[in-house]
């Protein structure tokens, strides 16, 4: 097969929009042709009728908001347990007169790994160890970013305060009402140099007064892709990543670690199938009394 590499947003717009059938096939590594697994993947199938079958299955069966909808509770338990193993970790460091300092993607990981792995049917229809890292690696890096510029994580602090308070804790139902923290979603996946302003800034202002979405309509923010291939998770992502961020930022109050100050958090980047941080985020999280997972 060969391979096209498209970089920028004006070539994207001409090949997803007239282009998109010729191009719907993926390079597939030797490895997964073995055993035939590649036939049954959504991932990485070959467009064929039996494909279009199960993507077709995914996205009306399994992937639409209704379905997604009857899934809440699942996110609710395992972001739940996510906070209440960081506080439970924050308490005993604490109660043996130790600050704690905890590898944020860890928890990330286990979280994003137990609600892919509850709501997937099979692991050969969707990669769940995949999903599941993309889904960790988005929230921690929205947390770097949040790290580097305090007035951001101040703002959307401030949002979370006055919609959620500090009495209980965020529901997917918030999120509708909260623009600035899908502002800030919108600009973690924000990549491409030649399509935005001041690139390197990470300033989620920009999407406050914008249309501009990351359903793969809009070819500067494409993160999800575009077109018959566009990622089946992407509804799911979305609900995950604002609840478990919203949480986090609305559970705890979080310090970088001694080592790191805003001006000198290591950024680089470790590609694999998703590209994530190359060192892992170490913070410290500061408990709010009155917030308790339940
Ligand atoms: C932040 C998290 C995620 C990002 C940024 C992401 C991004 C992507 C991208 C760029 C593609 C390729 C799209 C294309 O070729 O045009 C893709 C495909 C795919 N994604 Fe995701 N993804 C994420 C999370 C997930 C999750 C949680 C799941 C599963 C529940 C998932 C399941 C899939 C599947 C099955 C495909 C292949 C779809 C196909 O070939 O028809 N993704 N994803």
């Amino acid at each position: 097969m060969e391979t096209v590499v498209i970089q920028s947003a004006k070539a994207a717009a001409e090949l997803f929009k007239n282009h998109d059938v010729n191009f719907c096939d993926r390079k597939c590594i030797h490895v997964l042709t073995s055993h035939n697994y590649r036939d049954g993947s959504l991932a990485v199938g070959q467009f064929s009728p039996y494909w279009r079958m199960l993507r077709r299955l995914c996205s009306v069966e399994m992937m639409t908001n209704r379905r997604i909808d009857e899934t809440t509770s699942i996110r609710r338990k395992c972001i739940d347990q996510m906070i209440r193993s960081i506080e439970d970790d924050v308490v005993a460091a604490t109660a043996r007169g130790e600050s704690i300092v905890i590898n944020l993607p860890k928890y990330l990981f286990l979280m994003a790994f137990n609600i892919v792995g509850n709501l997937m049917l099979s692991r050969d229809v969707l990669d769940s160890q995949t999903g599941s890292e993309t889904t960790s690696a988005i929230i921690e890096w929205a947390m770097a970013e949040l790290l580097r510029k305090p007035e951001v994580m101040k703002r959307v602090k401030e949002e979370l305060h006055e919609v959620v308070g500090v009495n209980r804790l965020v529901e997917e139902s918030d999120i509708e009402k909260l623009p600035y923290l899908q502002a800030l979603f919108k600009e973690t996946l924000r990549r491409d140099p030649d399509s935005w302003e001041d690139p390197l800034a990470f300033k989620p202002d920009r999407f406050l007064d914008s249309n501009i979405d990351y359903k793969g309509q809009n070819f500067e923010l494409i993160p999800f892709g575009s077109g018959r291939r566009i990622c089946v998770g992407m509804l799911l992502v979305q609900r995950v990543v604002l609840l478990g961020l919203a949480s986090l930022i609305n559970c705890f109050d979080w310090e970088l670690d001694k080592d790191s100050t805003p001006e000198t958090l290591d950024m680089k980047e470790r590609i694999g199938v998703t590209v994530r941080k190359l060192v892992p985020l170490n913070v410290i999280p500061k408990r709010h009394p009155r917030i308790m997972a339940t």
